[in-house]
């Protein structure tokens, strides 16, 4: 007898069931008994033993379904060593549920913050499989994140459905895109969407260089401009400052985010009429993209495999279009940026889009 148990942490996506369904197919057809435990909630579940145990047609009709049919919850990773309001280790009650539930091995999807605490659960002992998720494509050790491209998907037709409306108006148009700390997101979106001004937070602007390419385009004879700008994109005057001085900073900004300030400054220096769209949390809802269900499938089939072959420890990446096991301690704690200086970047100043630097 297996049992596995399965659980999703941190902000969902639309590809986490696809995925679940590719590491359960799997197992299923190598093992004639298995026990799948869907932990409920992700950490959370396993902190107070909250879980059901699936069946496999719990898996069955789930690949084109968005969110998790297990839950998900945020349990950040720094608070993980803090006990709870009632005192309880939390770290010594994941340990204890998963030798409580006899478990062989945990399946955990997940993304940055998650990977911390699968390494911290896979030191303690516990052997762990991750697999990795999240629209934002920041995890390292791999090249592309499961979701990542259904979300791609969602930015991109939200600048798409600005284009008409923005050439209609003669305006500036500014789509605020999701990404936390990394661009990913909005490079892709804004070159999908041809977006003539991309802000990311790798490379930080100058509001003068953004104006200057506001104002060719109008000598152009253009009469809009669309921006796609990451909600993390930062000024090179923010950027200078240390961590300290700019959360000082950001206590007196009256700016919902960095798009209404971006936006601001623009109709100040420019005098053309600014419009902000936020698609926010749509970025990771609906279902996933066909890209995301064949990465999924694969994933979760190769995640399987690990856990048939007994290679514990590993995040399933995929690095040059293979499939490889990523070691968990070389994944956690890491942040996979865009470079400034990559490929993609200097194809798209190419193309003549503007990063404001
Ligand atoms: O990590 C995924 C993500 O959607 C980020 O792009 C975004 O910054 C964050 O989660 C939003 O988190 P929450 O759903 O907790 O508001």
């Amino acid at each position: 007898m297996k049992r596995i148990g399965f659980l999703t942490s941190g902000g969902d996506c639309q590809s986490l069931n696809a995925t679940m369904r590719g590491v359960a197919k799997t197992l299923y057809q190598a093992y004639s008994d298995v026990e799948i435990y869907g932990i409920l909630e992700g950490y959370k579940g396993l902190i107070y033993g909250n879980y059901r145990l699936m069946e496999p047609k719990d898996f069955s009709g789930i690949l084109t379904e968005g969110g998790t049919i297990i839950g998900t919850s945020r349990q950040p990773f720094k608070h993980m060593r803090t006990p709870d309001e009632n005192g309880l280790d939390k770290v010594e009650a994941m340990k204890k549920n998963y030798r409580k539930w006899k478990l062989d091995c945990l399946v955990i999807l997940g993304g940055n913050g998650t990977h911390k605490t699968a390494n911290l659960l896979w030191e303690e002992g516990c052997n762990v499989v991750t697999l990795p998720k999240t629209i934002d494509n920041d995890i390292w050790g791999t090249d592309i994140t499961f979701g990542f491209q259904s979300a791609v998907n969602i930015a991109t037709n939200a600048i798409d459905c600005i284009h008409t409306t923005a050439a209609s108006h003669g305006r500036v148009f500014i789509v605020e895109v999701m990404g936390h700390k990394v661009g990913w997101l909005t490079l892709h979106a804004g070159i999908a969407g041809g977006a003539d001004i991309i802000l990311l937070p790798e490379i930080p602007y100058d509001i003068n260089s953004v104006v200057k390419a506001l104002d060719k385009r109008t000598k152009e004879g253009k009469r809009f401009s669309i921006l796609a700008v990451a909600e993390g994109a930062i000024s090179k005057e923010d950027a200078a400052l240390s961590k300290k001085e700019l959360k000082a900073k950001k206590k007196n900004n009256p700016f919902p985010s960095i798009s209404y300030q971006v936006g601001q400054e623009i109709q100040e220096r420019t005098g053309q009429e600014v419009r902000i769209t936020v698609p926010g949390h749509t970025q990771r809802g609906g279902e996933p993209s066909p890209y995301d269900r064949v990465i999924s499938s694969r994933l979760g089939s190769a995640a399987a495999r690990l856990i048939i072959e007994g290679k514990y420890g590993n995040m399933v990446g995929f690095r040059n279009n293979e499939i490889v096991p990523v070691p968990l301690e070389k994944v956690a704690g890491k942040l996979k940026m865009v470079d400034p200086n990559a490929a993609i970047i200097q194809e798209a100043k190419g193309l003549g889009i503007c990063f404001g630097d």
